[in-house]
């Protein structure tokens, strides 16, 4: 019998992926998603990938009747990846009710339930966004939490705090808090990839939107930092190598491995680039020319955050593999499946 894994935002990004690396490992995957941010179609490209369709339910994880209906009719779920949350630092900034709201209640309801269902592993999809602008780079796990600069931000470090508590208070199962870098690219197979509903926020989604003619322009926000070329440096991981790293958390966990009830790691590649670089190698290895300018800065945006990826490598046992040139490959062959089918 498969080992039973609930994924909490299964039809999105990194869920998506993140499901197909599960059912390749052999993992039985409960898949729940309120599709608010997310297309049920996914269901298809995942089960083309891997040959098997997700079980699905379409669940909001802030309604608790709802979510306890998926324990009884899902029985002996072992471990839960929870990606259901909303993310966007814009939007949290115009709605912080919405998004304390749904990622709070999202993550208390899932605490709550696991002791009741026997559920022995959380994963918790946090962000490098918790360490604001590093004094120091790059960036280890034991590098300071800074005060957050969004609500969307604020949300990640209070989850944190909330999931060290509960597992602190003896609750019944152990942690794993995954700090994402920049997740960007689209699975080789070109059949699941990351879907921005309306003009995309992210940097690599209107890359290649603008590479295939839906957007005018690429503005880079701001060439006058403190950095070699003047524009912001980040580490852009693949999203596979990222997904992949949730299959080792969940197997860590459930084969005792764990050292701490709650661990830590950072999901990175330990590479910078900045938006300038990553414009350069997104032409080279496309040979689409990109129409941009240079405007001014983001509010919000940080400077420069990259990682030191060594505890993932040597206590997770996971590396990220991609080269920046295939995950930039990655995205745009995605893009141009999209622009083979019709929305
Ligand atoms: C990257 C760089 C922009 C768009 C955010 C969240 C993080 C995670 C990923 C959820 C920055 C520049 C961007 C554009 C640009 N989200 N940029 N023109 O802001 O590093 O991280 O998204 O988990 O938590 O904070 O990612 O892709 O928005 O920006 O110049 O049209 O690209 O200024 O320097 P970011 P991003």
């Amino acid at each position: 019998m498969a080992t039973r894994i609930l994924v909490t935002g299964g039809t999105g990004y990194i869920g998506s992926h993140t499901t197909v690396e599960l059912q390749q490992a052999g993992y039985e995957v409960v898949s729940i998603d309120n599709l608010s941010n997310s297309n049920i179609k996914v269901l298809d490209g995942i089960e083309a990938i891997t040959g098997v369709r997700p079980l699905f339910e379409q669940v909001d994880c802030t309604d608790m009747q709802a979510l306890k209906a998926v324990f009884e009719k899902y029985p002996g779920i072992k471990a839960i990846i929870n990606f259901a949350a909303s993310k966007a630092v814009g939007e949290s900034v115009q709605k912080p009710l919405l998004y304390y709201r749904n990622n709070l209640v999202t993550l208390l309801n899932l605490l709550d339930l696991m002791p009741r269902y026997g559920v022995e592993g959380f994963v918790f999809s946090s962000s490098c966004t918790v360490y604001g602008q590093p004094d120091h780079l790059p960036v280890n796990e034991d590098t300071p939490i800074k005060p957050a600069t969004s609500p969307y931000g604020n949300t990640k470090q209070i989850c944190e705090e909330i999931i060290n508590d509960a597992v602190h208070a003896e609750a019944p199962y152990k942690a794993v808090l995954l700090r994402y870098f920049n997740p960007i690219g689209a699975h080789p197979s070109a059949l699941i990839g990351e879907l921005p509903l309306g003009v995309p926020q992210n940097l690599i989604p209107f890359v290649t939107q603008t590479a295939a003619g839906i957007r005018p322009c690429l503005s880079v926000f701001g060439d006058d930092y403190n950095t070699p070329d003047g524009s912001c440096i980040r580490d852009y991981i693949h999203v596979v190598d990222l997904a992949k790293a949730h299959v080792a958390a969940v197997g860590r966990m459930l084969s005792g491995k764990s050292e701490k009830p709650v661990e830590v790691f950072n999901l990175g590649t330990g590479r910078g680039l900045s938006v300038l670089e990553v414009i350069d190698t997104f032409q080279k290895v496309t040979g689409v020319k990109l129409n941009y300018k240079i405007v001014g800065r983001r509010e919000g945006d940080i400077e420069q955050v990259w990682a030191d990826p060594t505890r993932a490598n040597q206590v997770l046992g996971w590396k990220a593999q991609s080269t920046v040139e295939e995950t930039l490959l990655s995205a745009w062959r995605w893009q141009q499946h999209l622009g083979e089918t019709k929305e």
